[in-house]
């Protein structure tokens, strides 16, 4: 055995708990309380470069959270480079109340260790960070060159990354970008993913009167907000699940018959997937599979929305306001700008009378896909199947890491995605969760990556 995975194996409890170290720290980007803890975030990445033996590491600091830099450049000009990324920022654990432990106090149970930001991206990212220990430590080199950035934003669309990609050309100038903070597509089966969606994300306010009112005295004469945001939303999709704004599939490259017969391939089944959910039916898009919809078709979705009495009891009140935050996901070539805008028309033509209505833009992400003949998934395959034992399957994925459009148009790097995670690890929700089996598996999968990549090139 490679002396590197034994480095791995001999080292494991040691990785372990500096991965609890990591979960530790509440680096949350999208709550301003918690900007001290992204740092010491931060500062925990940066110091653990210096200790694996990174070279030129740096701490750098952008408008909003630091980026952690290092790289390792000895294999020499004939040999690839291979910019790794990810995120060390996390959600919200919200809703407290449903987690079986502290989101920030890592607990194992069975194989799993549950935390926020285990499987995203906390544990996925440092598995690349210990493989590259794991060849330092053993054999004083990487058999390619690396560079690592590790950004503290993701989870809020990477705002400042894009500015910070475009001035530091020089610095991330590599062949291609290795990313681990997607899924396989099932436990045990192991999975490179080519395509992730975009995203476009809007908050809509409905203002009805200048204060709340009682709905007998004034019901039936005015229009009421959260009723009127009840007709808006309505109005955005069809019974099949067709959103209903003009211009939404402008855009949108529709999937091959080829890809659609790739796709009928794949091991999904359906019956599993509403049982994990406790759902009698699965909805979406007609004339798509369940499959289809959930990761190369655009989609639509409330994901919040608020107004009027909610406590205890009945309590007779029309509410002065209302407001709901609605995301769209987006595929080849939707333009994240340009679907805001038609949102925002659409939302404006159809609102009803009597109330005054405004519509805000979030952050956003263009959708992004790997060239499914690009050289460097051969080796990513090559590393799975040495690892698990298994070809790994090509997968479209529905979620969003903005930054990988960019990786593309600034850089001109094609992005390899080595998901770790599981879609049961439940990101962004509570008792998020990572196998420790996966993190040992992907240590060793990104270490022999690395290598399967010099033997190519
Ligand atoms: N790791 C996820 C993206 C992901 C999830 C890819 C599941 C594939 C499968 C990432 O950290 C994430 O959640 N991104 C956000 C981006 C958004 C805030 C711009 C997302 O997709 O909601
Ligand atoms: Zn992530």
């Amino acid at each position: 055995m490679a002396g590197y995975l034994n480095y791995i194996d001999e080292h494991k409890a040691r990785f372990e708990q500096e991965l609890f170290d990591l979960l530790r720290i509440p680096s949350i980007s999208a709550v301003k309380s918690h900007k001290g803890d992204v740092h010491q975030a931060a500062e925990f990445i940066r110091a653990q470069f210096e200790q694996i033996g990174l070279q030129d590491v740096q701490l750098i600091e952008t408008p909003g959270n630091p980026v952690v830099y290092g790289s390792f450049l000895e294999a020499g000009p004939d040999k690839p480079t291979v910019l790794v990324y990810g995120h060390y920022d996390v959600q919200p654990p919200d809703p407290l109340e449903l987690w079986e432990t502290e989101p920030f106090e890592p607990t194992v149970r069975g194989e799993d260790v549950y935390a926020r930001g285990a499987s995203d991206d906390k544990g996925q990212a440092y598995t690349h960070v210990k493989a590259i220990e794991a060849w330092l430590k053993t054999e004083g080199r990487l058999p390619v060159n690396v560079k690592v950035i590790i950004e503290g934003e993701e989870e809020i669309g990477s705002p400042n990354l894009v500015p910070f990609l475009e001035a530091n050309k020089e610095l991330l100038a590599c062949d291609m970008v290795l990313i681990s903070d997607t899924s396989m597509f099932d436990k045990d089966v192991p999975s490179i993913t080519y395509g992730l969606r975009g995203l476009a994300y809007m908050q809509v306010f409905v203002q009805g009167p200048n204060r709340d009112l009682h709905s007998g005295t004034y019901g039936g004469a005015v229009q009421n907000p959260l009723n009127a945001l009840c007709e808006i939303v309505a109005k955005l999709k069809d019974e099949n699940g067709v959103v209903q704004i003009p211009g939404f599939y402008d855009d949108v490259i529709a999937l091959s018959d080829e890809e659609r017969a790739e796709s009928a391939k794949l091991p999904f089944d359906e019956q599993a997937f509403k049982d994990s959910l406790d759902i009698e039916d699965v909805f979406g898009e007609k004339g798509y599979t369940t499959l289809e919809r959930k990761s190369s078709r655009p989609t639509l979705d409330v994901n919040g929305i608020w107004g009027g009495y909610q406590g205890e009891g009945a309590k007779t009140v029309l509410p002065a306001k209302a407001g709901a935050k609605i995301s769209m996901r987006l595929v080849p070539d939707q333009e994240p700008k340009k679907i805001a805008k038609l949102f925002a028309d659409y939302v404006m033509k159809i609102a009803p009378k009597g109330v005054k209505v405004t519509v805000e833009e979030h952050h956003g992400g263009n959708a992004a896909m790997t060239d499914l003949g690009f050289y460097g998934l051969e080796a990513a395959s090559k590393a799975f199947e040495d690892i698990y034992g298994k070809k790994p399957l090509f997968t479209r994925e529905g979620g969003s890491i903005p930054i990988v459009a960019d990786f593309k148009k600034v850089l001109g790097a094609n992005s390899i995605l080595m998901g770790f995670g599981l879609n049961s690890d439940a990101i962004h929700s509570p008792n998020e969760k990572f196998s420790l089996v996966d993190f040992q598996r992907g240590i060793k999968t990104s270490a022999r990556f690395f290598e399967a990549l010099a033997e190519m090139k």
